[in-house]
């Protein structure tokens, strides 16, 4: 098995180390600033005898070296800056990510494409169109990382294993994405037993903004580790055919009453890409809140489709 990652900045690297350690395929990493991929990858490759890796990873400059590739993450493009919304990226990423997915297209026609950059919900629509591939072969990264994020905060606050907790965060990658309490619990028991509404409440806001928080911090860029940690587990779930159940974004046909949109839902992950949408019952709040986000991403590619970007 081979996977591509396309653009070797720090969350392409991060993929890179977390993919390689769970050994199940080969990969490649890509990035247009010359050799800067070959050496990341020739220094991760060089810890094979210690970390007993039998997979390879080598590093190339020219995205033709996606050819042949079974799954294909992107991660190219410009990260948060303090003070940056995700779509306040919009239109430099969009024209980063029509260049590599014309030639994922051509290279690799088979791949199953994992969206990383940034805004990604839109973004992964982009890459879809120009694709022109099957729906299920597009896949947004970001339910997964929320909800990473929601687990460990519920799990901080607690005082517990962060194995215990299940947790789950639907809408657009964005400040509006919806965590939802009612489906999140401590080995199966609902976090509403367990912590006061208004603690939860916090919990939520910070995950809202767990991004922005890491961006705060870092000043030069966005999170990795834990948004590499994300995509690896989602290729491994492709590659191993896992068939588990995380929220990622996926084009919705009508599914939650949204349609014609990448949007954070729960999703079967295999083989095959997106193999079924799992469609919960919400109620009345959690459906407006995942329609206000959803509409969000809506007003978003209406931007770029106004510029001519898609
Ligand atoms: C984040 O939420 C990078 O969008 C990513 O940190």
């Amino acid at each position: 098995m081979k996977v591509s990652i396309v653009g070797s900045g720090k969350v392409g690297v991060a993929t890179a180390l977390f993919l390689i350690e769970k050994k199940v395929a080969d990969i490649v990493l890509i990035d247009i600033v010359k050799d800067w991929a070959e050496g990341n990858a020739l220094d991760i490759i060089q810890a094979s005898p210690i970390r007993r890796y039998d997979v390879d990873i080598k590093g190339y400059s020219d995205i033709k070296e996606v050819e042949g590739s079974d799954v294909v993450v992107i991660t190219a493009g410009k990260p948060r800056l303090p003070g940056m919304s995700r779509e306040d990226l919009l239109k430099d990423n969009a024209k980063i990510i029509r260049a590599v997915s014309e030639d994922i297209a051509k290279y690799a026609p088979n791949a199953i494409i994992i969206m990383v950059t940034n805004p990604l919900d839109i973004m992964a629509y982009l890459t879809l169109k120009v694709t022109g591939f099957a729906l299920r072969r597009v896949i947004g990264m970001a339910g997964i990382l929320d909800s990473t994020r929601f687990r460990y905060f519920i799990a901080s606050e607690l005082g517990i294993s962060p194995k215990n907790v299940t947790a789950l965060v639907l809408g657009g990658h964005g400040d509006l994405m919806v965590p939802l309490p009612r489906y999140s619990t401590v080995h199966g028991i609902p976090i509403s037993y367990l912590l006061p509404r208004e603690t939860t409440e916090k919990l939520i806001e910070r995950t809202r903004k767990g991004g922005g928080e890491i961006v705060g911090y870092l000043k030069t860029g966005s999170a990795y580790w834990s948004t590499g940690s994300s995509v690896a587990e989602m290729v491994e779930c492709i590659i191993r055919d896992r068939k588990r159940i995380i929220p990622c974004s996926a084009y919705l046909r009508g599914e939650y009453g949204i349609d014609g949109l990448f949007v954070g839902v729960p999703i079967k992950i295999g083989r095959n890409g997106v193999e079924d949408i799992i469609e919960l019952s919400l109620n009345t709040d959690e459906k407006k809140a995942l329609h206000t986000s959803a509409e969000r991403v809506r007003e978003v590619i209406e931007r770029l489709e106004a510029e001519n970007l898609i």
